[in-house]
């Protein structure tokens, strides 16, 4: 970490975390703590807390935790360090220059630095399409049919004959081997560094925030692979970042368009529809929806009209529904693209079908129906079995009485006969067990070790909340006594923050900073949620729950000694622990 950690926690300190996230979420008071609708996954009724004593915020619905710090970095996508900066500005905390030499640059964190390095490469294949040596790359780019404007609004640039004159540039421009390895932009070998790309019209991959985290290159004409992309690296991560979305955050219609591909991105926002992103090739995934749930509610889907176009949309409708994302898909026959369509009918017909697209729902129903033999009364049937299964999906009743209507009148069945399947299938299966939302996976997973981890967590919180209760428990206790590896560390670091007066939640949590699922476990530590109880009920629980960790850390230990006295001793103490009363003052 570049900035001391004294300075962080000055920066934590003069940012109240119910400020800063008030300003994002609309939170209401209960208690002590406040609540609000979580901004990183889809829900009706507040389950997001945010806790000024901890200075934490932990959704119950979702898991997702942390401090002042990670909930930018989740929520303004911002690096570690960014998110730091932003909220030394917010508070007017003057940050120490960094100097410019070869030295800082090296201590400056590892993310930062792709980032730099990307934006060098972005500039150098900019001026090199804009260059002499560029033109059949510029004249492949303008011939289908990108003016200069766009060109330039989207950094597209181009990657040489040569192969490794980008490598050799960022060498001479002062960056590592080791650096430029992690950015994807290079691969190294006994032979030296060589270019991914070359040959190419290069299309820079931006995140949110219009920072350069991969590349695509294409071929100019034909020859495989059509595209080349960047790895997955530090700062790109495929299923969580969308093509477009730094201009389609801004755009004031209520809806987003969702494509498959660099160019469609581009030909739509170039005709006016800036709010186009794509998932460029890959799958469309829950990591997307809930990147593009932060802007939008409603999605058009604008696939490719081919067999795999549709598979794609189908796969990716319940995805946006579970995310809260209303779909609907639009039409582009006889067009294979948004690109093709905008080429040859433009903006205009395309608003038209915008108007015009279709429902989600019935778009499904459209490519069930147009797998059956509707002349065949036994398919026919089959037909309206399915649909009628599909229509229990809406757990709604009105809701599904509206689309019952609508297939009803759309593939010409005949509305009670309908409504009577659907009843009758609904009443066999049961309505729950068929409604879309997948079952919460955690439960059932591990249930004894589950539960010593809830008293671990549970004590955890408590001393977070209540910090006099650790002259209750040191004697007692010691992080070790915890049952895993992640737990004795944030327990050592809880219990040496108590001995000293100075415990911080949430300073805890950037220890962990680097590995996200840790990140969440150890949020999580500090917010199991303490039952209410009266003042007696309150001392049994908490003295039971510090003797169920330190009883199972005297089982294991027992099971590792070998020695008769140890072993005594053990047992001996076992029982006395059995006795003891541990009182809350
Ligand atoms: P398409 O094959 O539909 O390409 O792939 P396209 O976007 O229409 O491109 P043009 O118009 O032929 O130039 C859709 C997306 O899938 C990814 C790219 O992101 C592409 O934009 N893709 C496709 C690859 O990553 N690699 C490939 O070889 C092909
Ligand atoms: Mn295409």
């Amino acid at each position: 970490m570049y900035y001391p950690e004294e300075l962080i926690e000055e920066i934590r300190a003069r940012n109240d975390i119910v400020d800063v996230i008030s300003s994002y979420v609309k939170l209401q008071k209960k208690g002590g703590t406040y609540f609000g609708l979580c901004p990183f996954h889809n829900e009706k009724t507040p389950s997001f807390s945010v806790t000024p004593s901890k200075q934490m915020y932990y959704c119950f619905g979702c898991g997702a935790g942390g401090n002042v710090i990670t909930f930018l970095m989740e929520y303004e996508n911002f690096t570690f360090r960014e998110a730091v900066e932003h909220l030394a500005d917010r508070a007017g905390i003057t940050l120490p220059k960094e100097e410019q030499s070869a030295e800082a640059r090296r201590q400056a964190d590892l993310r930062s630095r792709i980032l730099e390095v990307n934006k060098e490469a972005g500039k150098y294949f900019y001026r090199q399409l804009k260059g002499r040596n560029g033109k059949r790359a510029w004249d492949y780019l303008t011939g289908r049919g990108l003016t200069e404007e766009t060109i330039r609004r989207f950094g597209l640039g181009y990657a040489n004959m040569y192969s490794d004159d980008l490598y050799r540039y960022l060498k001479q421009k002062g960056y590592s081997d080791s650096l430029l390895k992690e950015t994807g932009l290079v691969t190294l070998s006994e032979k030296g560094g060589r270019d991914k790309f070359w040959n190419r019209v290069m299309f820079p991959i931006m995140d949110a925030n219009s920072r350069i985290i991969g590349f695509g290159g294409r071929v100019m004409g034909d020859g495989e692979p059509k595209y080349l992309n960047s790895p997955e690296t530090k700062v790109f991560d495929k299923s969580r970042n969308l093509y477009g979305l730094n201009y389609a955050r801004t755009w004031r219609k209520p809806y987003m368009l969702i494509c498959e591909g660099y160019m469609d991105v581009i030909s739509m926002q170039q005709a006016g529809f800036t709010g186009a992103v794509a998932s460029l090739g890959t799958a469309f995934t829950p990591g997307h929806a809930n990147l593009l749930k932060r802007y939008t509610s409603q999605a058009i889907l604008t696939y490719d009209s081919d067999g795999a176009g549709v598979k794609a949309a189908l796969r990716a409708i319940p995805i946006l529904k579970e995310a809260g994302i209303s779909a609907k898909v639009l039409n582009l026959k006889p067009y294979k693209d948004p690109d093709e369509f905008m080429k040859n009918l433009g903006a205009e017909a395309f608003e038209q079908r915008i108007r015009e697209a279709e429902n989600s729902f019935l778009f499904e129903m459209d490519v069930l129906h147009g797998q059956y033999d509707m002349k065949d009364p036994e398919q026919k049937t089959a037909f309206h079995n399915a649909l009628a299964k599909s229509l229990l999906r809406f757990p709604d009743k009105l809701e599904r009485e509206n689309y019952m209507e609508a297939a009803a009148r759309r593939y010409s069945v005949e509305p009670e006969g309908l409504k009577a399947l659907v009843n009758r299938l609904g009443g066999r299966t049961g309505l729950a067990a068929v409604s879309s939302a997948p079952l919460r996976e955690s439960r059932g997973k591990k249930p004894k070790a589950d539960g010593i981890r809830q008293s671990e967590r549970l004590l955890l919180t408590w001393l977070a909340e209540e910090p006099a209760a650790y002259d209750a428990v040191k004697d007692i206790l010691s992080p070790e006594d915890f049952s895993e590896g992640l737990y004795r560390r944030a327990a050592a670091m809880v219990f040496e923050g108590l001995e000293a007066g100075t415990l911080s939640p949430a300073g805890v949590l950037d220890h962990f900073i680097n590995d996200e699922e840790e990140y969440r476990e150890v949020a999580a530590l500090f917010n199991t949620s303490l039952p209410e109880l009266t003042k007696e009920e309150r001392e049994k629980a908490f003295s039971e729950t510090v003797k169920r960790i330190r009883r199972r850390s005297l089982e294991e230990k027992s099971r590792n000694v070998t020695d008769v006295a140890a072993l005594q001793a053990l047992i001996k103490e076992q029982a006395e622990l059995s006795e003891l009363h541990i009182s809350l003052n």
